[in-house]
């Protein structure tokens, strides 16, 4: 097993240059389910959710090849079976891609029901009531999801709540269905728009991705033979700004799309910390203790649940109460309780937090509870006096790669540990 220890406290300094968003990549890849070609995709993070997706497309009879560490190929030529290996798409989130992808290719597809990070419930109607608009039979049972459609009709699908997940699988439902699919109240995230981009690219007609209604006219066929380069990570992005934030550090922060950055840059201001946007890169740093601020998550563009626990790190030492109100999940506050045993005072009652600031927080054993928490923790234990010791790094490494060595880059004495 291992573990990550960091010795702080350090004030992060440097650049960093930001990879692939993990959540784009991980419905681009299922997306090469749709296309009758061999698909060049580049910028593809190496992390273990990519892993994990590829051997499932590999499952299905795709065959891939890494040219470089970020770049690979998918062949979706010759699909062997309508079966996912269902260990495998147990095991993350991001697999109920397959099924839209799947539907719209071969008609038929059995996968596991989806795992990924504890955060609460994380049910999949929105998706399942997608589908069947556009004329699929879908069971679940047994851990199993079944789906099966002679033939997908394009149709009207007003999503009931705001789902990043839900709004990509009927978008790739849709893309060889005939006729033309509307969805309403659709979710406008950055990866949305690189996923209907990517479509676009291999020969769909999708309109409106980005904003709350999105339009797809069926084609007969996506020939792929195309290149493509996934959206940097604005999540990752974040992760990094508000690391800088919690050390007093300064970084300048390479490859991000500035415009998906700016509730993050908003809530940085108002804490105290100073950002200089540069259109591809940003510096943000930080000369004094944060300020209190108040913060509610929210779909984009508002402030993302994924960089809530991020945040909480910066509000826990932050001069005065803070509150973060977290409206996208059950149980993204478990993070809280190893905070505190580094010394925060957070007192969390459901779907809220309350964050007396504390002038320092100490290093202590902790566990990674979800994939930003543990980003979280890395960012505690370096603005932290003293030894942190991370566990549970799977979950760190669903989502950032080469993360300790990224952080030591920047100045941080930190390092992953066999035990
Ligand atoms: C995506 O999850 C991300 N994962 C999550 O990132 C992110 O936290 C989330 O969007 C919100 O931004 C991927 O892209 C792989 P949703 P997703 O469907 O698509 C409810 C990370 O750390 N809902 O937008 O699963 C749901 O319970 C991960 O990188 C339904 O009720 O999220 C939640 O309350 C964690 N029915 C809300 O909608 C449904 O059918 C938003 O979920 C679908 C969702």
């Amino acid at each position: 097993m291992e573990k990550i220890v960091i010795k702080g406290p350090t004030r992060l300094t440097g650049e960093v240059t930001i990879n692939g968003a993990k959540n784009a990549a991980v419905a681009i890849l299922p997306a090469t389910l749709l296309i009758d070609g061999v698909c060049t995709i580049e910028n593809v993070p190496n992390i273990s959710d990519i892993n994990i997706t590829c051997k499932i497309l590999e499952g299905l009879g795709a065959k891939i090849n890494w040219i470089d560490k970020h770049t690979i190929t998918v062949d979706c030529r010759n699909l062997t079976t309508t079966k996912a290996p269902l260990d495998l798409t147990s095991k993350f989130r991001a697999s109920y891609y397959i099924i839209g992808a799947m539907l719209s290719r071969m008609g038929e597809i059995e996968v596991g029901m989806p795992g990924g990070c504890k955060l609460g419930a994380r049910p999949i109607d929105q998706h399942i009531k997608g589908f069947e608009a556009l004329g699929a039979e879908v069971t679940v049972g047994k851990g199993i999801i079944h789906a099966k459609a002679s033939k997908l009709i394009g149709n009207s699908v007003y999503m009931d709540i705001v789902s990043v997940g839900a709004t990509i699988n009927v978008m790739l439902s849709s893309v060889l269905a005939e006729g033309t699919t509307v969805i309403d109240n659709a979710a406008k995230e950055p990866h949305i728009v690189d996923v209907a981009n990517f479509l676009n690219t291999m020969g769909a007609d999708i309109r409106g991705a980005g904003t709350d209604m999105i339009k797809i006219n069926g084609v007969k066929k996506l020939e792929g033979n195309a290149t493509y380069s996934v959206v940097p990570d604005q999540i990752e992005a974040g992760t990094f700004m508000l690391a800088a934030v919690a050390t007093k550090g300064d970084l300048l922060i390479k490859n991000c799309i500035t415009k998906h950055l700016e509730s993050i840059t908003a809530k940085i201001v108002e804490v105290g910390g100073e950002v200089e946007d540069y259109g591809d890169s940003l510096r943000v740093y930080c000369n004094q203790r944060p300020k209190k601020a108040n913060i509610k998550t929210l779909p984009y563009p508002g402030f993302p649940t994924d960089l809530q626990p991020q945040m909480g790190v910066v509000l826990s030492l932050a001069n005065g109460t803070s509150t973060i109100n977290e409206s996208i999940w059950e149980s993204r506050f478990q993070y809280t309780d190893e905070l505190n045993k580094m010394g925060a005072k957070i007192t969390a009652q459901g779907k809220s937090a309350f964050f007396e600031g504390v002038e320092k927080l100490y290093g202590a054993p902790v566990y990674s509870t979800d994939l930003r928490a543990g980003a979280a923790l890395i960012i505690a234990g370096v603005s932290a006096e003293g030894t942190t010791e991370i566990f549970n790094l799977e979950h760190i490494d669903r989502g950032y790669e080469d993360i300790e060595a990224r952080f030591r880059a920047l100045g941080a004495n930190i390092e992953r540990v066999k035990f």
